[in-house]
């Protein structure tokens, strides 16, 4: 017998999350970094849903490692209020291709909420069906890498580069100085030429 498990459990930021329509939350962007490092060691596959301040998130592997990570959940300061939805035994995994995903509010979770009469992302009154449906949207969601977010987020990295390329060039300046000489000797030479 396997000894998989799936955990699902919600939990709420601590931190305050900026618009959706802005993209990925830098918060969220740096979890998302660490987790799929973290997990891709442990063998650990799972999903990150991230909306209007709670996450829910989707975590498969051995038992002992998924108890082991969700140890650490519990300790994490950037999210309180962890409430275990569900914890089963399965068979495979069902999230096998990658090590953690991320998946916007996008019109599908819009259509689902509408559904279920929510006005917003709340985790905490889903039912069992409401959590395997949600699930199957994760599944089917496409994965959203967060490092374009971290780059956009970093837009004095555009600007120091020039300056850092020079930094890295050290013949630069010399060859400038050296040119300015050349091109003065060459104006003085010519105007002596004409005097
Ligand atoms: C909502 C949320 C989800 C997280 N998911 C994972 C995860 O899937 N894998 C992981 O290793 N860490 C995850 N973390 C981070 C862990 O709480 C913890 O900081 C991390 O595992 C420690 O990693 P380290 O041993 O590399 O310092 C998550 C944190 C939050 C707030």
């Amino acid at each position: 017998m396997s000894d998989l498990v799936q955990i699902v459990y919600v939990s709420r930021s601590t931190f305050t999350a900026m618009p959706a329509e802005l993209g990925i939350e830098p918060s969220v962007a740096r979890i998302l970094a660490q987790s799929r490092i973290n997990n891709a060691r442990r063998g650990l596959v799972g999903a990150l849903y991230f909306g209007d301040g709670c996450f829910f998130q989707c975590l498969e592997g051995r038992a002992e490692d998924v108890d082991r990570l969700y140890a650490a959940l519990l300790r994490d300061p950037r999210h309180s209020d962890l409430q275990v939805l569900v914890r089963r035994p399965i068979e495979r995994t069902s999230f096998a291709t990658w090590a953690m995903k991320y998946v916007p509010l996008d019109a599908e979770m819009k259509a689902l909420l509408r559904e279920l009469g929510l006005s917003s992302f709340d985790p905490y009154r889903f039912d069992e069906a409401t959590v395997a449906r949600v699930l199957d949207l994760l599944g089917r969601g496409r994965d959203l890498d967060p490092m374009p977010a971290a780059a956009e987020r970093t837009p004095a990295t555009a600007e120091a580069t020039p300056r850092s390329a020079a930094a890295r060039v050290p013949w630069v300046i010399p060859a400038v100085i050296a040119a300015v000489i050349v091109a003065a000797a060459v104006i003085a030479a010519a105007m002596g030429a004409f005097a």
